[in-house]
Order: C-alpha cells, then sequence, then structure tokens
C-alpha cells in the first residue's frame, strides 16, 4: 500500500486516452489512495462520471459554477486538500491554459489555486506534441515546477498515427506519483533550509534606492532544488520580478537589515545558502522626503554605512546551520578571493563565480562556478542555473548525510 492515506485529486481532460484514467483510478486505489476526480467537459464526452464516479467511490467533481459542488467542499478547498493532482491524460488545450493561468472551468481553475505538486501526464497527437507552441507551454510548466510522466512512442489510439504522443501507462503514472509523493525517500526531508536569493534595496530617499543587477535566478533554482529534494525550504528574497518557486516559503525584503532579520528568524536550520547580492553599504541616514534639486548647490553628499554581513553572522552564529553555503561574485582572482571568503565567513562551501560583464552570469540564466572548500576547488562546466541548482543541492544532501 505504497500510497496509503494519499489524497490524490485526478484532473481528467478530454482525450481518448480519458479511457485509460478508469484504470489508472484502480491502481491508485489498489495502493491505498483515496482518489477524487474532476472531470473537464471534454473528458465527459470520451468517459461517463457515472463509470468514474463508480471505480473512484465518491463524488465527481465537473462544474466551476455548481452550487452542490461548491457547498460540498469548494474549487479552493479540492485544490488544496490533497497531498497530490495528477492530470491525466492532459491535453495540449488543458496545458496551454495551465502555462498561461487562465481558470475558465473547475480544472483549469484548481489547477491555478493549488498549492501542492501537480504530476501531468500528457496524452496527445504527436504533430500536437511537437508543435512550437506545446513545447513551450511544456517548458513554461517544467520551470514552475510541474513534473511529467510521459508521453510515449507508440501508435496513437485514434487513426493510427505513430510518435510521441502516447499517454503514459497507469502504472507508469502510479509510479511517478510515488515517487513524488514518497518524501521518506528523499534526501533532505526533514531538513530545514534558508536560502537568500536576489539583491537588496537600500534607500536613498523615499523614492531612490541603491541596488545591483542580481536577478534571483540563482537563489531562486537553489531553493527551488533544496525544496525537491525534500527539505522544508524558506526563501528569504530581494526585490526581484520572478515567481515564487514552489513548495518555499517566501519572505520579501528591500534592505540588509530586513533580510538579515528573516534569515535569524528562520533558524535553527540544517543548511543555509547565502546567494543574495547584498549591498555592502547602505545610505547611512536615509532621507524622509525626496531630496530636491536645488539651484547653485550642487548634489548632494551621500554617507554610506556598513551593512550587516549576513553570511558571515550565520557563519559565526550559535545556532550556525550544519551546512553553510556562500557565493563570492568576482570579477578578478575568482580562486584566491573565494579561498579568503570561506574562511572569513565561516563558510563550508563558496560558489565561486566570474561575473564580469563578459559572462553574462549576473542577470543571466547560465553559470559557470568553481566550488571551493577546505579540501580543494572543483570547477564545474557551464550549466543553466537550475542545473547548478540541482547539483548544488545534491553536494548538500550528500554533506548532511
Ligand atoms: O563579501 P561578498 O559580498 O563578496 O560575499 C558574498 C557572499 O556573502 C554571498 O554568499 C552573499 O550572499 C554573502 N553576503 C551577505 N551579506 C553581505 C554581503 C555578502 O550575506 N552583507
Amino acid at each position: 500500500m505504497s500510497l496509503a492515506g494519499k489524497r490524490i485529486l485526478l484532473v481528467i481532460s478530454g482525450g481518448i486516452a480519458a479511457y485509460k484514467s478508469l484504470d489508472l483510478i484502480r491502481r491508485l486505489r489498489e495502493r491505498g489512495a483515496e482518489v477524487r476526480p474532476v472531470m473537464t467537459a471534454g473528458a465527459r464526452e470520451f468517459v461517463t462520471p457515472l463509470a468514474v464516479g463508480a471505480l473512484s467511490s465518491g463524488h465527481v467533481y465537473t462544474d466551476l459554477f455548481s452550487r452542490e459542488d461548491e457547498q460540498d467542499v469548494g474549487h479552493i478547498r479540492l485544490a488544496r486538500d490533497c497531498d497530490l493532482i495528477v492530470v491525466a491524460p492532459a491535453t495540449a488545450d488543458l496545458m496551454a491554459k495551465m502555462a498561461n493561468g487562465l481558470a475558465d472551468d473547475l480544472a483549469s481553475t484548481v489547477l491555478l489555486a493549488t498549492d501542492q505538486p501537480v504530476l501531468v501526464a500528457p496524452a496527445m497527437n504527436p504533430k500536437m506534441w511537437s508543435h512550437a507552441a506545446t513545447r513551450r507551454n511544456v517548458e513554461t510548466l517544467r520551470r514552475d515546477g510541474l513534473a511529467f510522466v510521459g508521453p510515449n512512442a507508440g501508435e496513437m489510439a485514434e487513426g493510427g498515427e505513430a510518435g510521441l504522443g502516447r499517454m503514459a501507462e497507469p502504472l507508469e503514472i502510479v509510479a511517478a506519483a510515488e515517487d513524488l509523493l514518497d518524501g521518506g525517500r528523499k534526501p533532505l526531508a526533514g531538513r530545514r533550509a534558508v536560502v537568500t536569493s536576489g539583491p537588496t534595496h537600500e534607500p536613498i530617499d523615499p523614492v531612490r534606492y541603491i541596488a545591483n543587477r542580481s536577478s534571483g535566478r540563482q537563489g531562486h533554482a537553489i531553493a527551488a532544488a533544496l525544496a525537491k529534494l525534500g527539505a522544508d525550504v524558506t526563501l528569504v528574497s530581494g526585490p526581484v520580478t520572478l515567481p515564487d518557486p514552489r513548495g518555499v516559503k517566501v519572505i520579501r525584503v528591500e534592505r540588509a537589515e530586513e533580510m538579515l532579520a528573516a534569515v535569524l528568524g528562520a533558524l535553527p536550520a540544517d543548511i543555509a545558502v547565502m546567494v543574495a547580492a547584498v549591498a555592502d553599504w547602505r545610505v547611512a541616514t536615509a532621507n524622509t522626503e525626496k531630496i530636491k534639486k536645488k539651484p547653485g548647490e550642487g548634489p548632494p553628499p551621500l554617507m554610506l554605512a556598513e551593512n550587516p554581513d549576513i553570511l558571515k553572522t550565520i557563519g559565526h552564529h550559535e545556532k550556525r546551520p550544519k551546512v553553510v553555503v556562500g557565493f563570492a561574485a568576482e570579477t578578478q582572482d575568482v580562486e584566491d578571493n573565494g579561498r579568503v571568503k570561506l574562511q572569513k565567513k565561516g563558510a563550508d562551501l563558496i560558489v565561486a563565480n566570474d561575473v564580469s560583464p563578459e559572462t553574462g552570469i549576473m542577470g543571466g540564466t547560465r553559470n559557470s562556478v568553481k566550488l571551493i572548500t577546505a579540501a580543494g576547488i572543483e570547477e564545474w562546466p557551464d550549466l543553466s542555473k537550475d542545473e547548478v541548482a540541482g547539483r548544488l543541492a545534491g553536494w548538500i544532501a550528500e554533506r548532511l548525510s
């Protein structure tokens, strides 16, 4: 009973593969899961709510504007009162809606309202699967943290056309659901992590501030990667335009001092990864009124004061996490500076990278890093920031095991 007690919301959309969802319900329930089905109007053209209800032994949810359904659980609770949402089959149309945040029926609304993991089992004609629009949508959904199983290659149920597009078999979907839900097997399950990300904004006056070019991409990706390995992650983020990573608690701050307070508030933790490009200086006394240009007076002097060093504070704190990781964005002497930083900041690892403008790393999507520890230096190849995050989360899990 590998899924014993797990509550799975099964969204069935309108494709011929919907007939396989009947078997999927049976397989999930055999393993102890409780299955709540949601059917789109399209799905109801292929299989009946009566059949789905008979197999799931419960109510089948179909209508966003049904008074009965809303009184029963309501679409927001439906979206949240589950451990996992499985979308099988996921049509090209439903994935396009999900990728764009549309919510014009119960299935798409539930998928937009949920904060639970989502597993997508696409099923469509191979031409639709390989179409540039579907490729874009799948990429967006993956980036949003949704998991995929399939599609497989093979002959389609309709038309005899062959290629990628066949829905994964029910048992493959069950295995993917087990993988997603099996927190016990995740190497960072039960571990707490705090991650900083993005720049800080240090006010000069109510409208002006000192900032830097950090996008937050690397820090956000690390928070997501740690969560994926089962960690309970608090992400303390400076001002960024990125969406919140799934399954991560996000605390938004502006100034370095606020960031430090939020990080200290997240202790005790097992892991600290300080990725934020914290401003080293703030304006000593930020003006409460907008500074006016005054003829003949020239520019106003800006007195700076040193900001707290968050990484150093954490690296020497009485509640120091077991693994403390810092970043070193350098434009020269990357390795030497990294080694000095490792010592000074009390970190176990410094991830050093060259952020000279020609590398495009600052604000870009790729990163090439060197890992500096007391044991030596390890150089990673040029990778996407997501790949760096995944590898780093693995490195941390290894270190803690
Ligand atoms: O000293 P430097 O700014 O190069 O150190 C970079 C590392 O220290 C990064 O991990 C960054 O998040 C962290 N840092 C910090 N607080 C500061 C300055 C840097 O946590 N005030």
